[in-house]
């Protein structure tokens, strides 16, 4: 068991699994004793990572929608239940927003937040009909603050707190949380920013360093536990304190 959360004969569904911060939650959501299916649009790294995880590697593309409902499906069929729903799956296209391509806003806006919104809507039949179920977003400090170069991605994330919060509010009475972790880990997204503004962003960091992605895993696993049932719509910053 990890870290005295028991994730035990639950399944939990993480997108964006193939590496970075998606892939070490899924492992600690499987020492926890969670069944973990792995979802990714890259399919060789997803069925890697699951390999290494221990997890059920799941290729899916996170807006698309029939995909997306087939990996809920195919989680219900094959273990009975979801318990835990980790919306981990983003990516940046970054440009100073008069030169983001219609395609290119489209696509951020749609990953980040369009992914979050069709898995989440997904399981909420489920979730509905067990009375159970544990929601877990991804948000940015881009998402609360902004951030140059990265117009569409603030959109999204900050999109992903207004989801987070009137989600939060609808399902309450099923008993599902909804809540968002903002993030701040070394990861290929964070070696994808340009040298100079990456040490721009690491010298506003009081903690003086980038996050480990296992530094963010556990308050997922947190958030993902039985013992977090009484907090919903809440934004939790595990990011060295950037955002304060
Ligand atoms: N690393 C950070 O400091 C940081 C900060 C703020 C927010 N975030 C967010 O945390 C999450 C994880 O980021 P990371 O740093 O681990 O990034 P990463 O690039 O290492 O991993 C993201 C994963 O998402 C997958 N993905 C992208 N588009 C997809 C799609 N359409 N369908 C399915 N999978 C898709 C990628 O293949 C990749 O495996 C993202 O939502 C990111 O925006 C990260």
């Amino acid at each position: 068991m990890s870290a005295g959360f028991d994730l035990r004969e639950q399944t939990a569904i993480v997108t964006g699994g193939a590496r970075g911060i998606g892939k070490v939650t899924a492992a600690r959501f499987a020492e926890a004793g969670a069944t973990v299916f792995l979802v990714d649009a890259d399919a060789e790294a997803v069925e890697a990572a699951a390999r290494e995880v221990g997890a059920i590697a799941r290729v899916a593309d996170v807006t698309d929608t029939e995909q997306v409902e087939a990996v809920v499906a195919a989680a219900i069929e094959e273990t009975g239940r979801i318990d835990v729903l980790f919306n981990n799956a983003g990516l940046l296209r970054d440009k100073v927003l008069w030169k983001i391509s219609d395609e290119d806003w489209d696509l951020v806006v749609d990953v980040s937040l369009g992914g979050t919104f069709r898995f989440t809507r997904a399981c909420v039949p489920h979730f509905r009909a067990r009375g159970y179920g544990r929601v877990i977003n991804v948000t940015s400090y881009t998402g609360l603050h902004g951030n140059i170069g990265q117009a569409a991605y603030g959109a999204a994330k900050a999109g992903v707190i207004g989801f987070t919060n009137t989600a939060a509010k609808e399902l309450a009475r099923f008993g599902v949380t909804v809540n968002a972790i903002s993030p701040n880990a070394m990861t290929r997204m964070i070696e994808s920013i340009p040298p100079a503004h990456r040490e721009e962003l690491e010298a506003q960091i009081p903690i003086g360093r980038w996050g480990e992605p296992g530094e963010i895993a556990g308050t997922v696993l947190f958030l993902a536990s039985p013992e977090a049932a009484y907090i919903t719509g809440t934004v939790l910053r595990v990011d060295g304190g950037i955002a304060i």
